[in-house]
């Protein structure tokens, strides 16, 4: 297994140039992803995977912005998995990882018929993350919970970070 996290993380942060909001957004799903993982079992290999999609999943954002004037999900979904594939290229990256991580990248906006545990756990640490920047309401994180997250970690932090009760009481 290679070891190719940290240079992606470069590679990232390059393609985003100086988007802070867009690299602080990568590292952020990548730190969900790794403890909601990390609570899942996930092996060594699986967690490599999940740790590269992470941080590449919004790759496709400057080339869909480019191409299509937007950054809409589906635009990211057609556009991420070239960029990544360029970037793991150049590090020399496994086939079936490359494979996989492009998969994830494709399907991070996809919420029905997720069956890979990955996607999954891709999908929930990005809405981890984007219930709080896109400033979305307790309905909205609720309705999320109950129809798209399914890990116990992932649920346990989306309720204690979205749903509280004192957060509750000072709305
Ligand atoms: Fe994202």
């Amino acid at each position: 297994m290679k070891q190719n996290v940290s240079a992606a993380m470069l590679e990232m942060t390059n393609i985003f140039g100086g988007d802070l909001h867009q690299i602080n957004h990568a590292m952020k799903v990548y730190a969900f992803a790794r403890i909601i993982g990390q609570a899942q079992g996930l092996d060594e290999y699986q967690q490599y995977i999940l740790d590269l999609a992470s941080i590449l999943h919004d790759i496709g954002i400057p080339r869909a912005l480019q191409v299509h004037g937007s950054a809409a999900g589906n635009f990211q979904e057609q556009e991420g998995p070239s960029v990544s594939d360029q970037i793991l290229n150049g590090l020399e990256e496994d086939g079936e990882v490359m494979e996989t991580v492009r998969f994830l990248i494709a399907h991070h906006h996809t919420y029905t018929n997720i069956v890979s545990p990955l996607h999954q756990i891709l999908v929930e640490a990005d809405f981890l993350v984007n219930l709080d920047e896109g400033n979305m309401g307790r309905l909205q994180a609720a309705s999320v919970r109950d129809n798209i997250f399914k890990t116990s970690m992932g649920i346990q932090l989306l309720t204690r970070m979205f749903l509280n009760e004192e957060k509750e009481s000072a709305q």
